[in-house]
């Protein structure tokens, strides 16, 4: 093929040459491991959804990103773009059998096409955690509490990163008591979600012109939302009957949160919205301290997804942690493994008639589970070492003329330089290399 017509990447997408995909794993398997620690079972679903799964439901900003189109049998149909909408959908046709609450948690591969930024690609790996069918506070303080201990299981600390909530009961009852209408209530979201990257009288500006409040109103609402902390909305509107009970609820977050030990790590931001349009109760984000980065994880309470799908009203609350962000978090704060290449064992023939007994060891070998390589074909001794270690072979028994009539192999550590002699016996019953830690 003509150069000039050599394929490049979507921009976008990403490949997994294998140094790659092992720090996909490296996070993939400490997400894994604390879904089990707090009793989540996997499940996955089809990558490709109906279009209408998401049209209403998941809002406007993630519609205009899907990777929609039309089927051969002309099925409206788009690549997942989150995978909650899925999970109301999965189980709005099982959920009656099983016992509640119900905790899944599945990391599929979702598509949606963004602008290309810092942290932000079209296609990325998501860990959702949801706990559906418990309705109180402890469920929503639980899945906060996983996302929080991924992230240790990863090696960040206090120090690095912090959670931060508000509940779209309370924003959504002081932007009307400010004055801002049911219908524009969600043009006031967009505003909020923005107080921190957008200038202070641009948000005033914006309020005024898009979601009907007057100058003074407009003000008031950009202090609040600024300044305010948990104490001071409970003290300026505690005596509201519709917000003490969510202020009560607020409360009892912090407590379970701080019961986990995880006090130090969460904290209330009036800011925090969130963009998706499902969300019914506490929302939350996770960043890094810093600020160098987008958002970590972000999820939330969503009690009417289920019903909206056409299941069984069930309550609903969890979260999605993507991978991209949090790798860049994991490379600046070095906190990524050392990759490169290991096998257990490396067999090096030194004269070719030796050939057979080397396919001999390596299937005795792998049988026991060690992980074998050899030269796929004749070459120099040299060369077979220099094979050795760039596989990064652990240990080289070399099998040489002298030695294998003798009935033994020479077995080299390759990180110590010590040498043994080892029965060939044993190396063909797939032993000979002490025990398991090989
Ligand atoms: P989301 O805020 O749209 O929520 O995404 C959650 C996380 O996924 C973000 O905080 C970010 O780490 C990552 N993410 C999202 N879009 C991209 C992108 N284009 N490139 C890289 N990373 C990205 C949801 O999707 C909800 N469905 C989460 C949820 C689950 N809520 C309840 N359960």
């Amino acid at each position: 093929m003509a150069k000039d017509k050599a394929f490049s990447r979507l921009p976008g997408f990403r490949d997994f040459p294998p140094e790659d995909l092992q720090i996909r794993s490296h996070i993939f398997e400490a997400w894994r491991r604390t879904s089990r620690r707090y009793g989540f079972q996997e499940y996955d679903g089809p990558p490709l959804e109906a279009l209408e799964l998401y049209t209403e439901k998941s809002g406007e900003e993630i519609v205009g990103q899907l990777y929609a189109f039309r089927d051969k049998g002309g099925r409206e149909v788009t690549l997942r773009p989150e995978m909650t909408p899925s999970l109301a959908r999965i189980l709005g046709e099982r959920s009656r059998a099983l016992p509640k609450p119900i905790r899944w948690f599945t990391m599929p591969q979702l598509f949606r096409y963004e602008r290309q930024q810092r942290g932000r690609l079209r296609e990325h790996f998501q860990w959702n955690v949801d706990i559906v069918g418990e309705a109180g506070v402890g469920a929503d303080a639980e899945v906060l509490a996983v996302a929080i201990d991924a992230l240790r299981e990863l090696g960040l600390t206090v120090e690095d990163f912090r959670a931060r909530f508000s509940d779209r009961r309370l924003l959504s009852a002081l932007l009307k008591n400010a004055g801002v209408t049911d219908e524009l209530l969600v043009a006031a979201y967009g505003v909020v979600d923005k107080l921190e990257r957008e200038d202070r009288s641009r948000s005033v500006q914006r309020l005024e012109q898009e979601c009907g409040l007057t100058g003074s109103q407009a003000e008031e609402v950009v202090e609040l939302f600024t300044a305010g902390g948990l104490e001071e909305v409970a003290r300026t509107h505690g005596g509201d009957p519709s917000l003490a009970q969510v202020l009560a609820e607020l409360e009892e977050y912090r407590a379970i949160l701080a019961g986990l030990g995880l006090g130090d790590f969460v904290e209330f931001d009036l800011k925090i919205v969130r963009g998706l349009a499902y969300y019914t109760g506490i929302v939350f984000e996770l960043f890094d301290r810093k600020g160098e980065f987008r958002a970590i994880c972000g999820g939330g309470r969503y009690d009417r997804l289920l019903e909206l799908v056409g299941g069984d009203p069930l309550p609903a609350v969890g979260f999605g942690m993507g991978d991209v962000v949090l790798g860049e978090l994991l490379a600046g704060r070095g906190l990524l493994p050392a990759v490169g290449r290991e096998v257990d064992l490396f067999l090096v023939s030194v004269v070719p008639g030796l050939r057979p007994l080397v396919l001999e060891v390596a299937r005795a070998q792998r049988a026991r589970g060690r992980s074998v390589a050899y030269s796929l074909r004749e070459q120099s001794v040299r060369k077979q070492f220099s094979a050795a270690s760039s596989e990064g072979a652990r240990r080289v028994v070399v099998l040489g003329p002298h030695e294998v009539e003798r009935g033994v192999a020479v077995v080299r550590d390759m990180r110590i330089g010590t040498e043994d002699r080892v029965s060939l016996d044993l190396l063909r019953r797939g032993e000979g290399v002490d025990g398991e830690e090989v």
